[in-house]
This record gives structure tokens, C-alpha cells and sequence, in this order.
């Protein structure tokens, strides 16, 4: 199973790297990802990209899956949490998350990553959602962080 993973997370990152490079419009690029990262696996049912919009406030970016809430204050939900912490958010059941913001109901668990520039600030979240309950592991946080970063703080 591991290896399984590992190898489709090896082919996500050079297939996003070949689609994204010399590109720099972060909405082209968060298109992309989004795109590509939740084609990848049948685990994922939501992914997509709030953005920094204005100090503390994360606005809808791109996604794939059905409509996802417009606004998430900093501190709020597990997308506000990422943001506020700068710590990826690993919840294995949503129904364990205080203040969980529940855009679908059918979602049951979910992974958020802090998205950060060239220079570490936080530009955005990538928020990854499952109807399966406890779908993400260390490794899906670890690989997909590092896509981010080759991504966006190139
Ligand atoms: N559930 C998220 C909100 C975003 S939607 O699921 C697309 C949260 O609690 O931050």
C-alpha cells in the first residue's frame, strides 16, 4: 500500500512540475494542482485552494468537486486553522473537529496544507476532502507539501 502511494505521488509531482513550469500566475498554477492532485486518487472528493485575500481572511481559489464555502476567517474551520497555525491539519474524522465547516455533508475526513511563497509567507490552503472516514496518512501531507513548495515557493 505504501508503495503503491509512493509511486503515484512520484508521478503527480513530475506531471505538475512538466504542466506548471515557467508559469507564475499563482490562480493559473492553483488551477492546475487542483486539477491534477484530485484526478490522482479516488480518495479525494474536494480539493482545492482557499486564498489569502486580505490579512486573516481566506477566499474560495480554484477547485474540483461541488461548490465550497466563499469565506473562511483565519482561526475558523480546519482550512482557518492551517492558515492560522501555518500547520498542516490532518483530521481523521470530521465530526471530531471543533467548529469543522461542513461545505458537503457527505465529507469525513480531510488535509489541510499551508501554501506558502518563495519568501514563507502564506499565501493559501490546499484543502483536501474525503467522504471516506481517516483517508489521509503523514505521507499524502509530506508528498503533497512538497509538490506545494515546488510549485509555489519556487
Ligand atoms: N471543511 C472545511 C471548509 C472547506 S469545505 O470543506 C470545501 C473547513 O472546515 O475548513
Amino acid at each position: 500500500m505504501r508503495t503503491r502511494i509512493s509511486a503515484l505521488f512520484i508521478l503527480l509531482a513530475a506531471r505538475i512540475e512538466a504542466l506548471t513550469l515557467g508559469e507564475d500566475d499563482v490562480v493559473a498554477l492553483m488551477a492546475t494542482v487542483a486539477c491534477e492532485v484530485h484526478h490522482s486518487d479516488p480518495r479525494f472528493d474536494w480539493t482545492g485552494f482557499y486564498r489569502v485575500t486580505e490579512p486573516g481572511l481566506l477566499k474560495i481559489g480554484p477547485y474540483q468537486g461541488s461548490h465550497g464555502c466563499l469565506v473562511i476567517p483565519f482561526g475558523k474551520g480546519v482550512c482557518g486553522t492551517a492558515a492560522k497555525t501555518g500547520k498542516t491539519q490532518i483530521v481523521h474524522n470530521v465530526d471530531d473537529f471543533p467548529g469543522h465547516i461542513a461545505c458537503s455533508s457527505s465529507t469525513r475526513s480531510e488535509l489541510v496544507i499551508p501554501v506558502r511563497d518563495g519568501s514563507g509567507a502564506i499565501i493559501g490552503v490546499l484543502d483536501i476532502d474525503s467522504d471516506r472516514p481517516d483517508a489521509f496518512t503523514d505521507e499524502d501531507a509530506t508528498a503533497l507539501s512538497a509538490i506545494l513548495d515546488n510549485v509555489f515557493a519556487r
